[in-house]
């Protein structure tokens, strides 16, 4: 939500910007603006609002005057519609001072008003506009940017990531950071600023990352962090372990469309390094103790949207294998619903970006109530991993469309390993069970791979049905997390009303929805699993065809017994039937990108949405 980048340094500063927005883009997406002081000590400024393309255009036609320090800015708009006067940079001090803003400052309204008071004009609506001014008046007081900074910070309130550059001080930027994600990029001779890494990592590997209530200052050769009260702070360095191509499209023509086919990957990818002599040992989990991981008596997985379904498919697995009670909140619901929490609780967040504020709060609340934590994250160095006791990384790579869909599969993978280090901790799971089981996960990539084949007929079945107005999906036990999701993927890609249903709920109302030729996904348990749950959903199917539904099945290859009642068969190969979910997804992915593209929506960026979600 809203993508920053700095930079100071000898290279041309608008290119470096520029490149930097680009692959944060997918952070916002309504408008976009830079700030450059030039080497005659001027600032300019460009904003407009719109996508990046938009602001390229504009300085196509109205170039800048370049220069070695800079920021830039890719809005989600919050507060104030996305206009150009609303866009970021905003200005103060006689125009001397740009300041760009991630997040929502909560007490800019009485903040306002005591600026209007002593005559400063606003030419904006925002909360980013009172920022920028507060600075701007402490600067003309102390007359140094960092203590100006620092001194605005502390009076502020909300989450915020700031940064300003002034031109009595070229070669320097500023930074404040609370509640929101700050990266530093470290070079030689020039240094950088981001939201995420993906900001600077064409320019270089080496990251530290920002602490919860710091100031950062960086100049060619320097980088200086203190906490809010102007204590020094030591910064921890990290190498970022993926490379600038990882976050480019390639031949591709969406970054979904890529990183749909990096699905095997990201599953290859999590479990290696994990399975030690045909057993699963996750190294991270040993940091809890095992002792501790023994004596857990509930787990309580937070996460939102796609993340809390990967969350519901873990809870299946973990329960099943560790035999330990695992429910799944909303990590905005977990946190306001007073819920009970012991030292024997352990609570899961999942996150692909490591920066969702609903998720890092709800952390947060779980440590200060006593519970054990661990975070599941794509992203090294985020805020999430940071707050907890322990992290397992999924190493899916950066996932750049805003729809998630690797990064899905590899949260789903790392719950297994969790769920089958826990079994085997706990001595819950048989080792001729826990080695089959680490066996099938291994095997798993080359299923995934398998069932990408099914992308040309999924195709064609998007583009017949382009034009539905509506369609359900249906699954049963770990298919009904999978129904979930490709209802949410269907929505929010191709902006069709889709429902997920658990298919055992459907006669307490839903099937009414059900009229002749409504679309139904259903999603079929494998009968090798519980013959039960299978024989239930092929009455389930038949109940909804006897209604006129148009019926479109996932089932494994070799289920005979859904043939007579499907119009549509996607087939997933075979597999352990807790390991299904990652197979059966992976159609109603495709489905769901190619019904968008059908529809000539942009796949990349959905209207209204942004990756990481950094305000509550
Ligand atoms: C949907 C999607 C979102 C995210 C959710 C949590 O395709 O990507 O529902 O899953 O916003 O994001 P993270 O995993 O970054 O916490």
């Amino acid at each position: 939500m809203c993508g920053i980048v700095g930079y100071v340094g000898q290279q041309q500063t608008l290119a470096v910007l520029v490149g930097g927005l680009k692959r944060q883009e997918y952070r916002g997406y309504d408008s976009a603006g830079v700030a450059i002081i030039t080497d005659g000590g001027k600032l300019e400024t460009a904003k407009k609002a719109g996508k990046l393309q938009a602001l390229l255009d504009n300085l196509a036609e109205y170039p800048l005057i370049d220069g070695h320090t800079g920021i830039g800015h890719t809005r989600w708009a919050t507060h104030g519609g996305p206009t150009d006067l609303n866009a970021h940079p905003h200005l103060a001090d006689g125009g001397q001072l740009a300041l760009i803003h991630n997040g929502i400052i909560e007490n800019f309204a009485s903040i306002k008003l005591e600026l209007l008071a002593k005559g400063h004009e606003f030419a904006s609506e925002t909360d980013t506009a009172v920022a920028a001014v507060l600075v701007g008046e402490i600067y003309r007081e102390v007359g140094d940017l960092q203590e100006a900074m620092r001194l605005a910070a502390s009076r502020l309130e909300g989450a915020f990531t700031l940064l300003a550059i002034h031109t009595n001080e070229p070669g320097v930027i500023v930074a404040a950071r609370h509640n929101s994600p700050l990266v530093i990029g470290l070079g030689d001779g020039e240094n950088f600023l981001g939201s995420d890494v993906a900001a600077f990592v064409e320019h270089t590997h080496r990251a530290a990352a920002v602490g919860q209530d710091q100031i950062v200052k960086i100049t060619p050769n320097a980088v200086v962090v203190t906490d809010f009260d102007g204590n020094p702070a030591v910064l921890e360095e990290y190498e970022i372990a993926w490379d600038a191509s990882a976050s480019e499209k390639g031949g591709w023509s969406s970054f979904m469309a890529k990183e749909i086919t990096e699905n095997p990957d990201a599953v290859a990818n999590t479990v290696r390094g994990r399975v030690v002599d045909g057993l699963v040992n996750v190294p991270e989990l040993s940091e809890l103790g095992d002792d501790v991981l023994r004596g857990i008596n509930r787990i309580i997985l937070i996460a939102c949207g796609t993340a809390s379904y990967a969350g519901m498919v873990g809870s299946y697995a973990i329960e099943a294998w560790a035999r330990i009670p695992v429910e799944v909140q909303l990590s905005h619901e977990f946190r306001y619903r007073d819920p009970v929490i012991t030292p024997e609780t352990l609570v899961v967040s999942i996150s692909q970006s490591g920066e969702t504020m609903d998720t890092l709060m709800a952390v947060k609340f779980a440590r200060e109530a006593g519970a054990r934590t661990l975070s599941i994250c794509n992203t090294q160095g985020s805020t999430i991993p940071r707050e907890s006791d322990a992290v397992v990384y999924t190493h899916a790579g950066p996932e750049v469309a805003v729809a998630s869909t690797k990064a899905f599969v590899a949260q789903i993978t790392a719950l297994y390993l969790v769920g089958l280090h826990l079994g085997r901790v706990r001595s819950t799971l048989a080792d001729a069970e826990l080695r089959r089981l680490a066996r099938e996960l291994q095997e798993l990539p080359a299923k995934v791979t398998e069932v990408l084949k099914t992308g040309p007929a999924v195709a064609q079945l998007a583009k017949w049905m382009s034009d539905s107005q509506a369609v359900l999906f249906l699954g049963r036990n770990v298919g009904y997390p999978i129904a979930l999701e490709g209802a949410l993927k269907l929505k929010e890609l191709a902006y069709i009303h889709a429902e997920g249903f658990a298919a055992g709920e459907l006669k307490h109302g839903p099937i009414a929805l059900i009229d002749h030729g409504q679309p139904v996904f259903v999603v079929v348990p494998s009968p090798r699993g519980s013959a039960l749950i299978h024989s239930k959903v092929v009455s389930n199917i038949q109940e909804i065809r006897a209604r006129g539904a148009r019926v479109i099945v996932i089932a494994e290859l070799g289920d005979a017994s859904v043939l007579p009642y499907a119009d549509e068969v996607i087939t997933i190969p075979l597999a352990d039937p807790m390991f299904e979910p990652i197979l059966a997804v992976i159609p109603l992915q495709i489905f769901a990108m190619e019904l968008a593209d059908a529809k000539g929506l942009d796949v990349d960026q959905p209207r209204n949405l942004a990756k990481s979600v950094t305000v509550e």
